[in-house]
């Protein structure tokens, strides 16, 4: 595997991704700033979200055709309900229309649905639309697509930690014995792998409440860029920057 940057970066040092240093597995996105987007164009904040939409699709392209294994992206957090109705309306739309318009697309790209958070207060409409993407590329065996959709990761790590503890009693065993692996396995984001790399666009230097537990080790990239912005050349300059970082583990 051997990119070239799109063009612009004849003074970067490592412009190219190196066909040696593997690429992150699993990647996560933090995708802020569709509202300032909108906001810089005199646009309703839907607008940046509806743009928004449409990066997810590229990205997913970009990233499925980069042979990543995990892409997971933060659409809307167990916070985000506190936004204004007509906004959380049209957030809870969007993925019956994305899946509605890109579902075959994914099962023609080998890219399997998958959705995490909690579904029990998802309106009806956006629940179907899920339950029908993860149920239609079930059997595909590429890219993962995971949506942490009404997600937040203390109360994550809460219920994980209440489940392993269950299983511990249920076992006639002690506290004392419960390990990581037990709370992992029990997170929603169980077998897909702690991602490798973190990005977050639009400036915070924050994690807002995203996979706490899985980003224990992963390395962050922060770019100013706000989401309905990001493009393949700027996924790609994370890549890049990614395969420069060396990463120990706590170790030397
Ligand atoms: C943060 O930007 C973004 C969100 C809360 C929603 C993210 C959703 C998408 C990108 C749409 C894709 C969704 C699917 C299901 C395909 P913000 O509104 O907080 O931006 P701001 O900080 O500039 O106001």
């Amino acid at each position: 595997m051997f990119k070239k940057l799109f063009g612009q970066d004849e003074n970067l040092i490592n412009g190219e991704l190196s066909p040696e240093i593997p690429l992150p597995k699993h990647v996560a996105v933090i995708m802020d700033g569709n509202g300032r987007w909108a906001k810089k164009r005199f646009l309703p904040r839907i607008a940046g979200h509806k743009e928004g939409m449409n990066v997810v699709k590229k990205i997913t392209r970009y990233a499925s055709s980069l042979g990543i294994q995990v892409l997971t992206l933060y659409a809307f957090s167990t916070e985000n309900w506190k936004r204004p109705t007509d906004e959380v309306d049209f957030l809870m739309k969007l993925p019956v229309e994305f899946f509605d318009t890109f579902v075959p697309e994914l099962i023609e790209e080998n890219v399997r649905v998958n959705v995490m958070g909690y579904r029990d207060n998802l309106p009806p409409h956006t629940l179907r639309s899920v339950e029908k993407a993860i149920a239609d590329t079930a059997h595909c065996t590429g890219l993962v697509l995971n949506f942490a959709l009404n997600y937040g990761g203390r109360a994550e790590i809460l219920s994980a930690t209440r489940e392993a503890i269950r299983a511990l009693e249920a076992a006639g065993k002690k506290a004392d014995e419960i390990t990581e692996q037990d709370i992992d396995q029990h997170l929603m984001s169980a077998g897909l792998g702690d991602p490798d790399l973190l990005i977050r666009t639009s400036g915070e230097l924050r994690l807002s409440n995203f996979m706490l537990w899985q980003l224990a080790y992963s390395e962050f990239y922060f770019t100013d860029t706000h989401w309905p912005d990001f493009s393949e050349e700027d996924f790609l300059l994370a890549m890049i920057d990614y395969q420069n970082r060396s990463r120990r583990f706590g170790g030397l």
